[in-house]
């Protein structure tokens, strides 16, 4: 009997890992630059912090959810493992006071996320997000910013061809006023609709619009937009925002049926979106979520973030050969006996902090040099038996071919003169 991994949840070996790690440079890179600070949150939670943070008529929390019951034994509350890092990231800001200590918060993560999906292309169970959550401004220069953040991971990490799709759903009270027009439009047809969408609408009509079936989108696409309903105020924000994209050199489209499949947002919602990613076309997406904070128990205050998957970046960019790691020497031994020399004179020169290797399959001479070419060692370090009686190992330089006889003791700082 043999294992495979779970369903949705994959490997990643060391060239796929090699390409994450790139990634994750770019969004280390990035994020550092534009004043974000690293969070790193627990995998899991308890299941109510998604119930209210995320809302229990997402379809991520009624029925994505990896969830651990509650056990009566020690009366410790349900748990979930992490469909998402916004919810956990307010939760830490207030469990912890940083608005206290900072009003104005810029925080970023990086880690794995859990949806119980059915997989497909760029849709797994386990996945990579990262992201950025801005906590305490209600400026829409920070949406923005938070905009161009992602515009520039994706670039630095080679990403081409994204589209910024754009939308406003505004705030508590042009989105009550819109909900009942849409709600009393929509009662006449809902008939004509999909039986998930009829049976969403009366607890939440906007998820209408993320109906993916033809013909639900073929009735929506008479509906007015939300950008339409909304109150001044809403209606400035967000012009600032698409003035600040401007000003940012990014270009966006507006897509008056984004609403986003999570409860939390109130005005700004986004989406980088790629049409060289099939079905799951979304790279990433965010927006404004001012109520969430208070909503989980804190002071009101105005928030926004995005997150983005690396598995859909890494599809983006194609399996691009790694670059393989630096290698300053490989030892080659002559005869099977001194294989104790040569681990000695490679642990010395590791220990020194040069990068290197040696053979543990017992290799001919040969085939240890090929070893060593593999591996794009700069330098072979030859334990042969002539030398070795004189206390000296031959050092070959593999770009010139030029050979050398160096004392051992003298090995290190003749590798760090020629790697100098
Ligand atoms: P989301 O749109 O649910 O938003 O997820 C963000 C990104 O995570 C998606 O665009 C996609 O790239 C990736 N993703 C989501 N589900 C999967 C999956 N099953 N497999 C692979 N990749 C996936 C959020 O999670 C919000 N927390 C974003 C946010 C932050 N809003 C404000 N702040």
């Amino acid at each position: 009997m043999t294992f495979r991994s779970p369903t949705g949840a994959e490997d990643l070996l060391p060239e796929r890992a090699a390409a994450f790690r790139r990634i994750e440079a770019a969004v280390r890179d990035v994020c550092e630059r534009f004043g974000y600070r690293e969070i790193r949150t627990p995998i899991f939670e308890y299941t109510e912090l998604f119930e209210r943070g995320v809302g229990e008529t997402t379809d991520i929390v009624e029925k994505e959810m990896f969830t651990i019951p509650p056990r009566s034994e020690d009366g410790e509350a349900s748990l979930s493992l992490r469909p998402e890092m916004t919810a956990p990231t307010a939760r830490a800001l207030i469990e912890h006071n940083l608005h206290k200590a900072r009003p104005f918060n810029k925080l970023y993560y990086i880690g794995p996320a859990f949806r119980r999906e059915r997989p497909q292309k760029g849709r797994l169970r386990q996945f990579s997000q990262f992201g950025v959550e801005a906590f305490g401004s209600d400026d829409p220069r920070l949406d923005a910013e938070t905009i161009q953040v992602l515009a520039e991971v994706l670039r630095a990490a080679g990403v081409k061809r994204t589209e910024i799709r754009l939308n406003s759903i505004g705030c508590g009270v042009c989105r009550a006023a819109y909900r009942d027009a849409l709600k009393a439009r929509v009662k006449a047809d809902l008939a004509a609709y999909c039986p998930n969408c009829a049976k969403r609408f009366e607890r939440n009509p906007f998820r209408i619009f993320d109906c993916k079936q033809e013909k639900c989108r073929a009735i929506s696409a008479n509906l007015p937009p939300i950008a339409d309903a909304l109150c001044e105020a809403c209606r400035g924000h967000f012009a600032e925002v698409r003035r600040s994209l401007q000003a940012a050199g990014l270009d966006h489209t507006l897509d008056g049926r984004l609403v986003r499949g999570l409860d939390y947002y109130t005005k700004t919602v986004y989406e980088f979106t790629s049409d060289d990613l099939g079905a799951q076309n979304a790279v990433g997406g965010g927006g404004r979520y001012d109520g969430l904070v208070a909503e989980l128990g804190g002071p009101a205050m105005g928030a926004v973030g995005f997150a983005a998957g690396i598995e859909r970046i890494a599809l983006l960019l194609g399996d691009g050969a790694a670059a393989p790691a630096a290698c300053d020497f490989y030892v080659v031994v002559i005869r099977p006996e001194d294989r104790g020399e040569a681990f000695k004179l490679a642990s010395r020169l590791r220990t020194e902090g040069f990068a290197g290797d040696l053979d543990y399959e017992g290799k001919s001479v040969k085939a240890q040099m090929r070893s060593a070419n593999a591996a794009g060692a700069r330098h072979v370090v030859v334990l042969g038996p002539d030398e070795w009686a004189r206390g000296e190992v031959k050092v070959k330089a593999m770009a010139t071919g030029a050979e050398t006889a160096v004392k051992a003791e003298a090995l290190v700082a003749a590798l760090r003169g020629r790697s100098a």
